[in-house]
């Protein structure tokens, strides 16, 4: 049997109202993150990842469809329960230097979610602060800095630090590595690889790059415009993507690669704007293998091989 989910999406949509009309971020999204599993959400820039991960961390709140936490929707966890939460689910952000307060010292950045759940007294949390420093390779002393006085990767470490201390079940990762230099951004992957198998985390990678979310997670949810367009164990859908557009992330991602399809071409054209998606399947304007029902109708989500597609052509047995 599968363990019950840590937090579960619902047909998540996030519409913003903006000049214009309805801006459709994020629509009928759904997936759960259950223990121990790594998922991984990727898609171009303007698809929809920060709005998701918002949604999960409660920064925000869904236009239609819920978030829930051990089977519980955000808005009616109670006290105890939204404890728990906060000490369950700890967010990355992408930007180490947005994220954490540059003038308050490292000890406290790290031990405030713990004294803000009331989950350890004050002598605990300064010795919870010294062991998650040097998990992450810093050293205690680091506490009685702040974070102005470190790296960019070092804050990052400082971050993943603040994220471990409350010992949670699952981290949410919002491109944690893409704003580091290349060499460090392998280190800090295989630091949270590290962590991850240490505490038996679940984890949500956000990522842009595909190549990263293959080398982070068990299973990968593609998303485009908003929508979910595939998703599927991580080593088939690098090895045998099923719609246009995972081929195109995958041609982007990885254009050496030797087991990747011949016929990938890094996506045509621009993306189209959220404020007006084209009708039929949002990718038909910049797919090469667009049919004339792909231009009429939505494809549905459904399953093909091990996973999810929504793709005509896909459906009618392949590309
Ligand atoms: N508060 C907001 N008000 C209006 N539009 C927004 C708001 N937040 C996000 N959007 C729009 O929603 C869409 C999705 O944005 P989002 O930040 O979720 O994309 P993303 O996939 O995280 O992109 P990136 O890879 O650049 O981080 C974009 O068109 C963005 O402009
Ligand atoms: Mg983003």
């Amino acid at each position: 049997m599968t363990p019950a989910p840590i937090l579960e999406a619902r047909d998540l949509s996030r519409t913003f109202r903006v000049r214009g009309g309805n801006l459709h971020a994020l629509s009928e999204v759904s997936l759960s993150c259950s223990p121990g599993r790594s998922i991984g959400i990727v898609g171009e820039s303007g698809c929809g990842k920060t709005t998701l991960n918002r949604l999960l961390l409660q920064l925000d709140r869904p236009t239609s469809g819920e978030v829930l936490f051990r089977g519980v929707p955000l808005p009616r966890l109670d006290t105890a329960g939204r404890h728990a939460y906060r000490r369950a689910v700890q967010p990355v952000f992408q930007n180490p230097y947005s994220s954490l307060s540059p003038r308050m010292r490292v000890r406290n950045i790290i031990a405030e979610p713990l004294l803000a759940t009331g989950t350890a007294t004050r002598a605990e949390a300064w010795r919870r602060v010294d062991e998650v420093l040097e998990q992450v390779g810093l050293s205690a002393r680091a506490g009685d800095r702040v974070p102005s006085e470190f790296s960019g990767g070092q804050r990052q470490r400082i971050a993943i630090a603040r994220a471990l201390a409350s010992r949670p079940e699952l981290l949410l990762l919002d491109e944690p590595v893409s704003s580091q230099d290349i060499s460090i951004q392998a280190q800090i992957l295989n630091l949270l690889k590290d962590l991850r198998a240490e505490y038996g985390l679940a984890t949500l990678f956000v990522s842009h790059n595909l190549a990263t979310v293959r080398f982070m997670c068990d299973e990968v949810v593609v998303i485009y415009l908003g929508r979910i367009v595939e998703r599927g164990p991580a080593a088939r859908i690098c090895t045998a993507p099923q719609h246009p557009y995972t081929r195109a992330l995958l041609a982007a991602a990885l254009p050496a690669d030797p087991d990747a399809h011949a016929d990938t071409t890094p996506p045509m054209g621009e993306l189209p704007s959220p404020l007006s998606p084209p009708p039929g399947c949002p990718y038909n304007p910049r797919c090469p293998h667009a049919r004339d029902i792909c231009r009429a109708e939505r494809p549905a989500l459904a399953s093909r091989h091990d996973g999810l597609v929504a793709c005509h052509v896909a459906h009618e047995g392949g590309i």
